[in-house]
Parts: C-alpha cells; structure tokens; sequence
C-alpha cells in the first residue's frame, strides 16, 4: 500500500535510504551483488520504501537502481534527483522498472545553502520547486520532494516551499535536518507548524530524514513523528554521510517497545533487524560498534554479577525487549570479573559440572582470580579450570 493512500494514522513509513545516503559514508561503496542483497534483506524485511540510490551519480548507480528496481517484490523503490531536468528524466528511467517506483527530488531552501551554494534568491527556488516538481509527477504518480536543510530554513520560506510542492504533485513532503542540527522539542514543533499551517498539506505524506551529528537523529525522528510525520527516513546500522543518518532498528524497536509512551507502528518484522545489520556491515565493510542499540554484539550481554543475577531469576529484571524479538538467538551472560557465583553456577551447568560445595567453592575463586588477570574468559578457559580442580582433588 503507497503512503499517501493508507488510512491508518498511527502506521509511520519506513524509508530505508542505506544504499543511497548510506553509501555516501566514506569508505561504505557497496558492489552490484552486495546492493542486491541488501535491497532483498530490506524487501523481505518489510521496509516500505528503499532508495536505491542517485541515478545520474554514475551508469554504475544508476544500473543499481533499475536491478534494484527489478528485483524487489513489495517495497517501493525510490531514486534520487537534484532539481535539474536531467536528474529527474534519469531518475525517472531507472524506478520505472519496478512494481512501484518514485522520484525523489530535493532542493535546499536554508538562506546559508541559498547564498552560498545555490547563488539563487528565495523566488527563483519557488520557481524552481514547480517546475521540478511538476517534471517528476508527469514521470511518475508517486513523487518525494525533500526541502535540504530544512531545519535551518525559517518557517515562513519552508511554509511557501512545502505549499509549492504540494500544488505542483508531490505526495511526500520530507524535511530534513541534514546537517544534525535540530533538537527534539524543535523539531517536533517545525512539523506540527507546517503540517497545521500549510495549504494542502493533508494530500501529503510528511517525512523526516535526520541526520546525527548531535547523537539526536533517533530521537529528532520519534519527534517529528509526534509532530505528525508519517514517513522516516533512516538507515541500518545508522550508515550515512558523517556521523550517519538515524538508525532503522532503533527507531523500529523504539516505537514496538514504548507503544504506550510512542502510539504508532510499523510494519516492519523486527526479527530480521540483527540479520540486516550483518549484512550491511559486511556489504559496507563498517563494523558495527559493540554498544550499538539493539544489533550490537553487547546489546543483549550481561557480565556484572547483580545483573547476571536478576537475568538467571527474570530476563525482564535487565532486558526492555526480548533478543529473539530483534533476531538474536540468545542472551549472554559474559563471563568476567565481574559475574558472580550465579552465573557461574549456570555456566558450570551448561558445560556439563555440577560440583559440591568445597569444589564449587574452590572453582570459583580460581575463576575470579584468572578473570582479574584475563581479559576474556573463554569456556575453554572454565573447562581446564574446572578439570585441574577436579583432577587435584
Ligand atoms: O540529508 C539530506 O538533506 C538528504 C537529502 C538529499 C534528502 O540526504
Ligand atoms: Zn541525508
């Protein structure tokens, strides 16, 4: 079902921009294969829209975008112009290989992009978001059109912008915050504003796409959706330009997890999150960092001892969601110096030792006194520990 014609007011739409902002990342090229197998990871998954990637940028993106767009089955697939006549025709050709494509097209609205960038005045960007805009929808039904540093555009020039895009066919409006300047509160507020002030603006779908150069971009999306954005834009593993774009798997699992607090949902199948983010960190060649909310290796980890505790009585003690619920097989409680006799005990059982008293005892100041030397203590490890123990008796 395309965005602007789902009735469900509380369905935010996922749009996965990880093969085009978030190969933008220096050094996260991807090949042809490996674009495939991220498009088909996020297909099944259930992402709404991929962006596929920027068509004009080289035949090799835009060859991407039209196999992208041949292969997927449900997502739209979406491509990305400049406000340029041979952007949109090119963009155009390519998403019309899929069952459902868009044209993305942007220009930048903020006085600095304006002054600096542009060298245009406030009018001739008017003209040129109608014009533009009015291209792509003669292409195609389904057009995007991004307002590039929205966030910092003031909001009588973003309101004409915005209003000028609907008019001319657009059924996505998305804001960016594309430097990661915006805070929640505000950003929160930019959209109730427009979406309440402009003419039109319940034809459109509103989106944000926030950058995280403040660490803010998950919680300026979760904002914007409160504010009345229907549509985020994100990427796995957080990939994008500089300190990337908001995190797909945080703001999914977010909305699942506080539904009371965040009443809104999407359709994508959370199981498949852990999955994809293996993928794009090897498809990207980006390790994903070991605290990494929800997909990183110690998301799920316990080594303290009071915490391995609790998880052995009650995995809620310490856990806010369920690892199988993102795809992760299991829990793990890590064995350190921190871990007490518990998890200990646990782990003993698991390797197959239920010792006395005296042993267990003995066991476990030998295991303390390695893991003070040691800093990972390996099953192994715990193995021959236990064996010399037993065998000394
Ligand atoms: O950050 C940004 O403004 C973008 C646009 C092209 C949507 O990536
Ligand atoms: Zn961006």
């Amino acid at each position: 079902m395309s965005a602007a014609s789902d009735t469900n007011k509380d369905r935010v739409f996922i749009f996965d921009t990880t093969l085009r902002d978030g190969e933008q990342s220096p050094g996260a090229t991807m090949t042809l294969e490996e674009k495939l197998q991220v498009a088909e990871t996020l297909d099944d998954m259930g992402v709404d829209i991929i962006e596929a990637g920027f068509p004009i940028a080289s035949n090799g993106d835009f060859e991407a975008v039209v196999a992208v767009a041949k292969q997927v089955k449900r997502s739209t697939v979406a491509g990305l112009a400049r406000a340029i006549s041979a952007d949109i025709d090119r963009a155009g050709e390519a998403v019309r290989h899929a069952q459902r494509g868009r044209i993305h097209t942007f220009v930048s609205t903020s006085p600095i992009h304006l002054a600096h960038q542009m060298k245009k005045t406030e009018d001739e960007v008017i003209e040129i978001i109608a014009r533009t805009v009015a291209q792509a929808r003669n292409l195609i039904d389904d057009v995007e059109w991004s307002a590039m540093d929205a966030t910092r555009t003031p909001l009588e020039f973003l309101k004409r912008c915005v209003e000028t895009a609907i008019k001319a066919g657009a059924t996505t409006i998305n804001l960016p915050d594309t430097v990661g300047y915006a805070v929640p509160d505000e950003h929160e507020k930019m959209f109730r504003d427009i979406i309440t002030m402009v003419p039109g603006a319940d034809k459109a779908i509103f989106s944000a796409h926030c950058h995280n150069d403040l660490g803010l971009a998950v919680a300026n999306s979760l904002a914007a959706v409160r504010g009345g954005a229907r549509q985020v834009e994100c990427t796995i593993n957080g990939l994008g330009e500089r300190a990337g774009n908001a995190a797909l798997e945080e703001i999914v699992m977010a909305l699942r997890t506080r539904g009371d607090a965040m009443p809104y949902h999407t359709e994508i199948e959370s199981t498949h999150l852990a999955r994809a983010s293996k993928v794009v960190s090897a498809a990207a060649n980006f390790p994903v960092q070991y605290n990494k909310a929800i997909v990183g290796k110690n998301a799920f980890a316990h080594e303290s001892g009071i915490h391995q505790d609790g998880m052995l009585k009650n995995a809620e003690t310490y856990e806010i969601m369920t690892p199988a619920s993102v795809g992760i097989k299991e829990t793990t409680l890590v064995m350190g110096k921190h871990s007490g006799r518990a998890a200990f005990k646990d782990k003993l059982r698991e390797l197959g030792y239920e010792l006395g008293d005296n042993a267990f005892q003995e066991a476990f100041v030998r295991f303390k006194d390695l893991a003070d030397r040691k800093k990972h203590v390996y099953d192994a490890d715990i193995v021959a520990l236990v064996d010399d123990e037993v065998g000394s008796v």
